[in-house]
């Protein structure tokens, strides 16, 4: 007999894979430089570079066939004095983007279950 069983989707596949985690992606970074509170942290930063990397990492986090080739979270966020409040913010602007793209529920809260895990690497205040 064949086995007809699939493999269970993973939920970078779920959302529409790269194209869809490029635009989730932009339309975060439209909403944090958007943020009064925010947009002073990226003063000096290459955007596009940023958003390579961040693209990789949610790709990995939505368990996609891509991997963070970035710097450490620790290293990149050292001395940015980033507060619990900004760290908030930005989980906010992330999850407004994932229900923008009409991301299911389940698979946002994984992401955000992932991200509250890099908490202690990013909050320095
Ligand atoms: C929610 C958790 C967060 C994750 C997963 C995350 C992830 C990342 C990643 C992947 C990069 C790219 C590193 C690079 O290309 O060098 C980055 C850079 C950066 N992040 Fe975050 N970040 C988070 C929260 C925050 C918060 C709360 C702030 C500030 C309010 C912040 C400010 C920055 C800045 C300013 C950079 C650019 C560093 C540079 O210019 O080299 N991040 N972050």
């Amino acid at each position: 007999m064949v086995n007809d069983r699939q493999a269970p989707q993973s939920d970078y596949a779920a959302v529409g894979g790269a194209p869809a985690i490029a635009s989730v992606v932009d339309l975060f970074y439209q909403r944090v430089l958007a943020d009064p509170q925010l947009v002073g942290y990226f003063a000096s930063t290459d955007l596009t570079r940023l958003k390579r990397h961040q693209v990789q990492l949610v790709s990995q986090v939505m368990g996609g066939p891509v991997s963070y080739e970035g710097p450490e979270l620790a290293a990149a966020h050292a001395g940015r004095e980033i507060t619990e409040q900004d760290f908030g913010r930005v989980v906010e602007h992330l999850i407004t983007s994932l229900h923008a793209h009409e991301v299911r529920k389940d698979i946002i809260d994984r992401v955000v279950e992932a991200l509250a895990t890099t908490r202690d690497d990013v909050v320095t205040h």
